[in-house]
């Protein structure tokens, strides 16, 4: 595909995702020869920075790209720190937009740019509509001259409402094709291998439903808690911060009718399906019954104490905001009718993984002795991160008298096929945006979709003291309570057991 000459202008400049996320994104793409021709980037944010000291910030003194330049010469770094300019906005994001304008069109001029241009919003998103507004004052919105593209970063909306709000407002400015609304998770290859695995293959898509399948199990771990974020992280909640996007993507992955092609409109029309198939829990029983929310609270992992979430920095000591969630779900579609559905994400987990578990049903009728507990049934693990890979477990006769069966793994790394570069997530979607592709990013529809399943729970939970809210010891797989949800039929697989 073609990436054509343009521009990128960076609204939140100053913030931490621009440092550790978007300019190495950008750097190795530049190094892979995967930028334009003529290209440059413009930092937008409130701090008073100069160009110079904003390529000292995010380029020659960036602890995130040390690595990377450690055997690179100074040409090398100098011709992609050449490329980024900042602006100063002032006090507030919320000024006339005609002197960046000005500075625009001069980097357009001396950077022979073309009018094509993309707005990343890398700012509170409280100031997504506002700075779209300000740029359509300024008529900088404007086709005429060269497209104009907006990616939108998460959080996109606080609940249904807000994001419903945000699209409208986002819509009086720029069309639909125009927005892009990242999902960082849409970028990892493996959850792209989603789709290849089920749609490239004739072996699983014949099995890939009720079926032949008895339930799926999707875990998001991550060992670390909510670090220096504690201030948005107590506004937000496992469910905001991951469910409703990272996880719920995958899911609609999972759940989609085959697409009858592979472009982004296919594919999304697709995902929106699947995501308005999940069956809403309407009553407090359903919600009671088949939610599980949790906090980490303080303990010792490996060796070290580590604080409680209501220790935490920022955090407020009553909070009651979780950190681990667990939710069992239906999806109301002739495909999965009957196949409960369980998700969950927490912080401070034993160790980083995500997984998807397709767990088949077991044979209709058995004619061999029961084994052990674990090889019963099949399973296909899809391993999204790290390991990335898939691994397919099924039963083997044990060499020997009788029959004896015993679970075998076919396993799949997928390192193994990456001889060359694999792009990080935010490189390939960055990339995508600037070749115009949106397959990858989130359509208006899916984004509310997704908010309409997880307003009720949301809702429900923030009924405080009436709810549930477990502890668990920092460093361990979540509260033992959540295992409830399988009814005495099943338990969570924790990573890397059987
Ligand atoms: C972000 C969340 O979207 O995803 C973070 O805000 C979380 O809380 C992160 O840590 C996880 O991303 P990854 O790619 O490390 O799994």
């Amino acid at each position: 595909k073609k990436t054509e000459n343009q521009m990128l202008v960076i609204f939140g400049a100053s913030g931490d995702l621009t440092a550790r996320k978007l300019i190495p994104a950008l750097f190795n793409l530049y190094l892979a020869n995967h930028l334009p021709k003529n290209f440059a980037v413009l930092g937008v944010s409130r701090s008073n920075l100069s160009d110079e000291s904003f390529r000292d910030r995010v380029v020659y003194e960036s602890d995130y790209l040390k690595e990377r330049m450690k055997n690179l010469g100074k040409e090398e770094i100098k011709g992609f720190a050449d490329k980024l300019y900042y602006e100063d906005l002032g006090k507030s994001y919320d000024t006339d937009y005609k002197s960046l304008r000005k500075r625009v069109e001069e980097l357009k001029a001396a950077h022979d740019t073309t009018g094509n241009i993309i707005y990343y919003l890398s700012t509170p998103p409280t100031l997504y509509e506002t700075i779209a507004h300000n740029l359509a004052e300024a008529g900088m919105n404007t086709q005429n001259n060269g497209w104009k593209r907006l990616i939108v970063e998460k959080p996109f909306g606080y609940s249904s409402e807000t994001a419903k709000n945000l699209n409208k407002g986002l819509h009086q400015y720029f069309t639909e094709p125009q927005i892009y609304r990242i999902d960082h998770y849409l970028g990892k290859e493996t959850v792209q291998n989603l789709l290849v695995t089920r749609f490239a293959n004739s072996i699983f898509e014949p099995l890939w439903n009720r079926n032949y399948i008895q339930h799926v199990e999707i875990t998001n771990a991550e060992s670390v808690g909510v670090e220096k974020r504690g201030g948005y992280y107590d506004k937000s909640g496992a469910l905001r911060d991951m469910f409703q996007n990272h996880l719920l993507q995958i899911v609609s992955l999972v759940v989609m009718e085959p697409p009858i092609g592979a472009e982004a409109e296919e594919i999304r029309n697709e995902k929106v399906k699947a995501l308005k198939s999940l069956r809403v829990m309407k009553d407090d029983k359903t919600l009671f019954e088949n939610t599980i929310r949790a906090q980490y609270v303080e303990s010792v992992v490996n060796g070290k104490k580590v604080k409680g979430y209501r220790e935490e920095d920022d955090v407020d000591p009553n909070s009651t905001t979780e950190t681990y969630a667990a939710i069992k779900f239906y999806v109301d579609n002739w495909r999965w009718h009957g196949v409960p559905f369980y998700v969950r994400t927490a912080k401070r987990m034993p160790t980083k993984v995500t997984e998807v578990v397709i767990h088949f049903k077991e044979p209709h009728h058995q004619i061999f002795k029961e084994p052990s507990m674990h090889s019963k049934d099949n399973k296909l693990i899809i391993r999204i991160q790290p390991d990335e890979g898939i691994l397919i477990k099924f039963g083997v006769k044990v060499p020997g008298q009788g029959f004896k069966v015993e679970r075998a793994n076919l396993d799949f790394y997928y390192s193994s096929l990456a001889e060359t570069y694999v792009m990080e997530a935010y490189e390939r979607l960055l990339l995508d945006a600037m070749q115009g592709d949106a397959t990858l990013y989130a359509r208006a529809d899916e984004v509310e979709a997704a908010w309409e399943f997880v307003d009720p729970i949301l809702n429900y939970w923030q009924k405080g003291k009436d709810v549930r809210m477990y502890g668990y010891a920092a460093g361990v797989w979540g509260p033992e309570n959540a295992d409830d949800l399988f009814d005495g039929k099943g338990f969570w697989r924790n990573p890397g057991e059987n």
